[in-house]
């Protein structure tokens, strides 16, 4: 990669922000496609202060990541309707000047869906109802698929499925999973540093449905174990960040994104 006075930069702001696989795919593809951009990282404390470094620099494309995502929204100058409907931002498109706010994790989860099973029509258990959750309880309402919400807090899930016109209940509701075609576990429960736990039993999950575990640390929850061994389909939770990134590359950069070489990337930084 030459690095000269036409470079374009593009990054991603959080905190923390040390561990992101962000820079690695980005710059991949930017490799792969011989494009003269640079992606980095930055960890920020103060967003106004960001967005203004932004636009004084003439930074192009900008990934935003915890915790950062719902208060970037009143600094943009303009936001996309997905951003509006799900009330955050991952991404932020430089357009001359003018700041677009948008929300492409709901994009993400859906292109990993869609690469395995079509969701018009089919019976999903959608459990959580955090900001993951709420991004892709959007994605699967405009692919008119028939949406259960489960969540601990009951209240948080009636929220969000009055808001994606989705069915709604508590965790005893999960037993909806055997007559369901797809699950999704939105929640924390599976991370490495929650202990890993499994919120589903096993006897629940059947040959005929795919388990999407948004879960990338570790690639093998336990529910994604429990998955293989019943014979479901399986998504990697690490798809829905590939792809995410994958539509940020393309509005950042105008060009196509080489999905493999992205992927390749971010599956080298997850194995450190
Ligand atoms: P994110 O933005 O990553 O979705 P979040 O907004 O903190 O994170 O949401 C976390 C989700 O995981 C919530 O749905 C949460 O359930 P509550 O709404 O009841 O808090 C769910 N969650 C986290 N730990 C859980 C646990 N031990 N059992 C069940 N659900 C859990």
């Amino acid at each position: 990669m030459k690095l000269n006075a036409q470079t374009t930069l593009c990054c991603v702001i959080g905190n923390p922000i040390d561990h992101s696989l962000s820079p690695a795919m980005h710059n991949a593809g930017y490799k792969a496609k011989d494009l003269n951009y640079v992606y980095l990282a930055f960890r920020v404390g103060n967003v106004l202060d960001a967005i203004k470094g932004i636009r004084a620099l003439g930074i192009k494309g900008v990934s935003v990541t915890v915790p950062h995502k719902i208060a970037v929204m009143q600094y943009v100058d303009r936001l996309g309707d997905r951003a509006k409907q799900i009330g955050a931002v991952n991404t932020i498109l430089n357009e001359n000047g003018k700041l677009v706010g948008s929300n492409t994790d709901c994009d993400g989860a859906i292109k990993a869906l869609e690469g395995n099973i079509a969701l018009s029509g089919k019976k999903v258990v959608l459990v959580g109802s955090g900001g993951a959750a709420r991004a892709i309880a959007f994605g699967l309402k405009e692919k008119n698929a028939d949406v259960l919400i489960v969540n601990r807090t009951l209240a948080k899930a009636k929220e969000l499925a009055k808001a994606t016109g989705a069915r709604f209940g508590d965790l005893s509701m999960l037993d909806e999973i055997k007559t369901s075609d797809v699950l999704i576990n939105a929640t924390s429960v599976g991370l490495s540093n929650n202990g890993n736990d499994r919120l589903v039993p096993e006897e629940m999950l059947h040959k005929n449905l795919t388990v999407f575990d948004i879960v990338y640390n570790p690639q093998e929850t336990n529910l994604i174990v429990d998955a293989k061994e019943a014979g479901c389909k399986i998504i990697y939770g690490y798809k829905m960040l590939l792809y995410q990134a994958v539509t940020q590359f393309e509005l950042f950069t105008g060009s196509t994104a080489p999905v493999s070489v992205m992927e390749e990337a971010l599956l080298k930084g997850l194995r450190g």
